[in-house]
């Protein structure tokens, strides 16, 4: 990983930032990207002694201008792109009953579209210096689960996204990984999307059984060394990645049987 290039995109907090600090500790230069200035300057901060190869774009992924002008930057930086981590995700509550169709749009634009562009403008560099694009997917891509249907459905087709482009560049030797993420711990305050489109704080995950942003980043850095293409996190993530796909339904009743448990998870 040393000397190698990375843009991590949403990486001012969570999971993302949890990436960029591992790749710097490995030697990696690292770009960090979000919305809010503010947020990203305090991320650097804390950056910095671990090393200062690292710099941060201040953009909205899901805008063309924005993808664009976040790649160019890495390439103005230094010159080459090694790792696109398409990170930034958003996740949504309530059952499609109740869903604005609105929802659907805003979480599918941050958690698709905000992953197509970098993709479409990073492709080009990534194939150079035959690097690797990664998906941040979520256990919530394996198959559709309650309460979560935007969310989920994001999430899948980024496996979609990911299968074709392996497809289309297996000659050009780009590495393509998915990263199924079980839950995590979240920092303070973070937000979802409810039914109605309005944000919801999410409950400290600090008491419950969650992964540590630390193991999820590490398991980042394998898959990008490894140059694997799927990578699942937690017990139930294997555990589904196994079943779904052989007992769908055995999958559906046990779902249904610990829809309440689930629930309480996911606030
Ligand atoms: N936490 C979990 O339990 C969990 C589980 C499975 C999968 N995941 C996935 O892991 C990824 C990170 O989740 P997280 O919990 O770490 O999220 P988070 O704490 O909400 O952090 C999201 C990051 O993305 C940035 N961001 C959001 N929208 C953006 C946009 N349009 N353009 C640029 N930056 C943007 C945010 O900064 P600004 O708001 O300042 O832009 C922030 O830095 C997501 O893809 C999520 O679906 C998380």
């Amino acid at each position: 990983m040393n000397g190698k290039v990375a843009i991590v995109t949403g990486s001012s907090r969570g999971i993302g930032k949890g990436i960029a600090q591992e790749l710097l500790a490995s030697g990696t230069k690292v770009i960090l990207n979000g919305r809010n200035e503010e947020r990203l300057q305090e991320a650097k901060s804390n950056m910095i002694n671990i090393s200062n190869e690292v710099h941060y774009f201040c953009c909205d992924v899901t805008s063309s201008l924005g993808a664009k002008e976040l790649i160019d930057f890495a390439i103005q930086t230094y010159g080459r792109l090694d790792i696109l981590i398409n990170n930034v995700g958003v996740s949504s509550r309530g059952n499609v009953v109740d869903c604005e169709p609105e929802v659907f749009e805003r979480v599918m634009n941050s958690n698709f579209m905000g992953s197509v562009k970098p993709t479409i403008y990073g492709l080009e560099y990534l194939k150079k210096t035959k690097g690797s694009l990664v998906f941040i997917s979520s256990v919530a891509g394996i198959r559709g689960l309650p309460g979560l249907a935007p969310y989920c459905a994001s999430k899948m087709a980024l496996r979609s996204f990911a299968e074709s482009i392996r497809i289309e560049e297996s000659k050009s030797g780009i590495h393509v990984g998915l990263i199924y993420v079980g839950i995590t711990e979240i920092e303070h305050n973070k937000e979802s999307i409810s039914a109605d489109g309005s944000p919801v704080v999410l409950d400290d995950r600090s008491g419950k059984k969650a992964q540590s942003i630390s193991y999820v980043s590490k398991k980042v850095l394998k898959n990008i060394k490894r140059r694997k293409f799927i990578t699942t996190l937690s017990f139930v993530g294997v555990l589904n990645a196994f079943l779904q796909p052989r007992v769908p339904l055995l999958v559906e009743r046990l779902i249904i049987l610990s829809s309440k448990k689930f629930e309480e998870k996911s606030k």
